[in-house]
């Protein structure tokens, strides 16, 4: 948008994609929505609770700038009980959510140029965060042919002598593809014998479904070059809490700590407290949320290919698919507005997650399989002929 008061910089911003598919959505009458990130369970009411009386107590103030230190010990204790993964508390800095952490990441180990290899469709805030730190995207397609895996080869070929950095988001947003051992343990070489960054996205980690998770920083070596995300939003259901992580060396938490005193300083205090009691319940939270996901996941599995025109592979990790919707003949934002205006369902184009994403829709599982089955016996009815 022009205008005097706006930085010139911004006059040619378009809306994205995703801004422009809400605006339409909100006037649709018995909308269902699969297009959004966020689960549909409240957080735990212990974990509200706890945060209410933390509220009561005085926890109304600035923290610590890398954050509670007794929350740090115990995300390090975590780390180290069920990964085996040792972190020191100055190897950890507390975030307004991970996309918060990304940035500050990125700011800090960017130099203007530098580039930054992305598997794409890719989780679209990354574009700009790299960009507005300086950095330049360096998009490297992966195929539903390979179940949305890099190919190691592929990634060799967009190293240039500005590569900086390697992103890998896995458990996958969007296409809900998780990595070998084999496969992080390949990219950890090219990181090594390229001298690169890691920047390792695992807010997903909780949520594998073939296979376990194997952080990045836990494979031999890895951990020094690897800048990992963590958030608390999805694996506790705790998006609006807007809290995340970031475990990296020392030298690089500092450094994010010393360019985020100029911009919100701490992470909000009760928030932080409400994660020290999300951890204490892991066990009794998060093995059954995976298996509600895990069994929405097969259902929309089954439902997808059982519609004609349509098409997914198989269920691997977080809770998003990627359906596949070439045969309809119409691309990907099409296909989203006909399915939106003619059954009132509302899923993301492909594309809102880069070029890659053409010929498919992103499917986010955050309703019941009830909603699931209506909105698939909604679309089986139009005709794409
Ligand atoms: C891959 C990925 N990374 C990071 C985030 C951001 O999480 P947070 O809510 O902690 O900022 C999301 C949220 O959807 C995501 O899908």
């Amino acid at each position: 948008m022009k205008h005097p008061f706006l930085a010139k910089s911004y006059w040619n911003q378009q809306p994205t994609d995703l801004a422009k598919v809400f605006q339409r959505a909100v006037d649709t009458p018995n909308l269902i929505d699969l297009s959004l990130g966020d689960p549909d369970f409240h957080t735990d009411p212990r974990i509200a609770d706890a945060a209410l009386e933390d509220v009561k107590a005085g926890w109304t103030h600035y923290t610590d700038s890398l954050g509670i230190p007794e929350l740090r010990k115990t995300i390090a204790a975590d780390y180290a009980k069920t990964h085996q993964l040792h972190y020191d508390i100055n190897e950890l800095m507390i975030t307004v959510g991970a996309c918060h952490g990304t940035y500050l990441a990125l700011e800090a180990i960017l130099d203007p140029g530098d580039e930054v290899i992305v598997p794409s469709p890719h989780f679209t805030p990354y574009d700009g965060q790299i960009r507005l730190a300086g950095g330049v995207p360096v998009y490297l397609p992966v195929e539903e042919k390979d179940g949305f895996q890099v190919d190691p080869e592929k990634m060799i070929q967009k190293l240039t002598n500005r590569t900086r950095a390697i992103l890998v988001n896995t458990p996958n947003n969007p296409t809900g593809a998780c990595y070998s051992r084999e496969l992080l343990e390949s990219i950890g070489e090219i990181a090594e014998k390229n001298d690169l960054i890691l920047l390792a996205d695992e807010v997903y980690g909780a949520f594998t479904y073939n296979q376990p998770y194997t952080p990045l920083a836990s494979l031999k070596g890895l951990k020094e070059r690897t800048i990992t995300l963590g958030s608390f939003s999805k694996e506790y259901t705790m998006t609006g809490w807007r809290l995340g992580y970031v475990a990296a060396i020392p030298e690089i938490v500092q450094c994010m700590r010393d360019i985020n005193e100029g911009i919100c300083f701490s992470a909000p205090a009760v928030s932080q407290r409400a994660a020290m009691k999300a951890i204490e319940l892991k066990s009794e939270i998060q093995p059954k949320l995976k298996e509600i996901y895990r069994q929405r996941m097969i259902k929309a599995y089954q439902l997808i290919n059982n519609t004609p025109y349509f098409s997914v592979t198989e269920p691997q990790g977080a809770f998003y698919m990627m359906v596949n919707c070439k045969e309809t003949g119409y691309s990907s934002e099409q296909v989203m507005l006909k399915i939106l205006e003619k059954a009132g369902v509302l899923m993301l184009p492909g594309t809102a997650f880069g070029d890659a994403g053409e010929g498919y829709l992103r499917l986010a599982c955050t309703v019941t399989e009830e909603v699931m089955e209506e909105a698939f016996d909604r679309i089986k009815k139009i005709s794409w002929s």
